[in-house]
């Protein structure tokens, strides 16, 4: 998700500096944006020369230290309640005073993070969605403490990068999450029960009510340890068993079987296996 939001600012015209835990991953992240980029040349979404100054626009860092500049960060650290906290309250410290800190998180209260600063009325949420490059929603979540002036200033900032802006209250799952989620564990339980194969599931969702993908194959996108780490918090928020994680969900993740990054999840991409296109 952060390559992607940094691709997308770089391409909006902002200079953007990343931050990442060493190198290895900056040259990583790094190559993921050309790579991407690239892509948007080859369909004509960007021109060659747009491409080679949205790349010039970007650097990356190892060290929060220089942020000190920025008038807008965009957190999207790994989903840890205290890793994101701590990241605010060390931005806070290095920022300016005007700048508005975001986070990228699905599921984490944005509170959380507004409260660890001195600036709570300067936080928000800023909910990207996967393929970041794609697709064209973000989702603002507002916290009881969020200003008006700031949410102003980030939906500016938003539009800027040819996004629509939706904006949710600071609840489990916002409100893409909120509904996505009981649809995919609903799809897992309709086969764990044997209801269907997830290959039917896929095109019943995909012809019966052109969803570009069908569950499985979303959930194989989306990632399983992060279908079942979001369900996990919207199951602990509101006790209801809509959130609850199907089983075969669980020992899924346990096995190691997380969807299209390991190579397997309810595809064998690893031998070869697809799952079923909508035409
Ligand atoms: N840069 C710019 N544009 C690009 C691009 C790039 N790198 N790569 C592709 N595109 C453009 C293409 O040119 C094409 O544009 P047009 O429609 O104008 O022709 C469009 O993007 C689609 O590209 P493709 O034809 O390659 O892709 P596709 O049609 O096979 O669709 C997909 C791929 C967008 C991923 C589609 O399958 C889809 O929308 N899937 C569902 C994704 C989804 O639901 N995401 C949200 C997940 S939930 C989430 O993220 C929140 C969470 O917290 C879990």
């Amino acid at each position: 998700m952060g390559s992607g939001i940094a691709e997308v600012c770089a391409r909006a015209g902002y200079t953007t500096l990343v931050r990442e835990m060493n190198d290895e991953l900056l040259g990583r992240g790094r190559q993921r944006i050309e790579q991407s980029m690239g892509a948007g040349v080859e369909r004509g979404k960007l021109s060659a020369v747009d491409r080679d100054a949205a790349l010039q626009r970007l650097t990356g860092t190892t060290s929060l230290a220089d942020f000190k500049d920025c008038d807008l960060v965009i957190e999207a650290a790994t989903e840890n309640p205290e890793i994101k906290k701590k990241t605010f309250a060390e931005l806070d410290q290095i920022c300016p005073p005007h700048a508005i800190l975001a986070s990228n998180t699905s599921s984490i209260p944005i509170i959380q993070m507004a409260t660890a600063t001195k600036r709570p009325d300067k936080v928000l949420g800023m909910h990207f969605m996967n393929p970041v490059p794609i697709m064209r929603l973000i989702e603002y979540v507002r916290t009881l403490t969020t200003s008006d002036e700031t949410l102003e200033t980030a939906r500016q900032f938003g539009e800027s990068l040819g996004k629509r802006i939706i904006v949710s209250k600071d609840r489990g799952g916002f409100i893409v999450n909120f509904l996505l989620i009981p649809y995919l564990t609903e799809a897992i339980r309709m086969y764990e029960q044997g209801f269907a194969s997830k290959e039917d599931i896929d095109i019943g969702m995909m012809l019966g009510t052109s969803y570009p993908m069908g569950p499985f194959t979303l959930l194989d996108f989306v990632g399983l340890d992060t279908t079942l780490f979001i369900a996990d918090v919207l199951f602990d928020e509101f006790k209801d068993s809509r959130f609850a994680a199907p089983t075969l969900l669980r020992q899924m993740v346990a096995a190691g079987y997380l969807g299209r990054k390991t190579g397997r999840g309810f595809y064998n991409y690893s031998t070869g296996e697809q799952p079923p296109t909508g035409r």
